[in-house]
């Protein structure tokens, strides 16, 4: 279980999340250490600009991990393309939102770390990245 209180251990990753593709597990994995970053903010009451730099962190590093599995969706002509590509899309847009939803002060740290955590880990990798990689494994 989880826990995005204060004073939560970091999250960690677990092997059963890897995809089995190396640059896109190193990725999912970097995701998760600026995750552990927005949470490290939450436990030390970090002030709201280390907090706002830490979740641009993570838009950045999210940028550019789509960015790389989309290019290897189109190098492979991958079928499910448009369809991941619209998962990528709306789960920036959930990023930036949360990200102007906590420089509004309307959700607090807690809320953004629970709800990245669960729309990655727990849906996007396991249902979406998983599926890629096995089909790329198969090319
Ligand atoms: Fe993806
Ligand atoms: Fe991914």
């Amino acid at each position: 279980m989880i826990h995005t209180r204060a004073g939560m251990a970091p999250l960690a990753w677990s092997a059963e999340h890897d995809t089995g593709h190396p640059q896109i597990d190193a990725d999912h994995r970097q995701l998760l250490i600026l995750l552990n970053k927005i949470a490290h903010a939450v436990e030390c009451g970090s002030d709201r600009a280390m907090s706002l730099d830490a979740i641009e962190q993570l838009i950045s590093h999210t940028s550019k991990h789509f960015a790389l599995e989309e290019q290897l969706m189109r190098q492979h002509r991958y079928p499910e393309y448009s369809a991941h590509l619209a998962k990528h899309e709306r789960l920036a847009l959930e990023i930036q939102a949360l990200q102007h939803r906590y420089s509004r002060s309307e959700i607090d740290l807690n809320s953004v770390v629970f709800n990245l955590l669960r729309d990655w880990l727990l849906n996007h990798v396991e249902f979406c990245d998983k599926k890629l990689v096995a089909f790329l494994g198969a090319c």
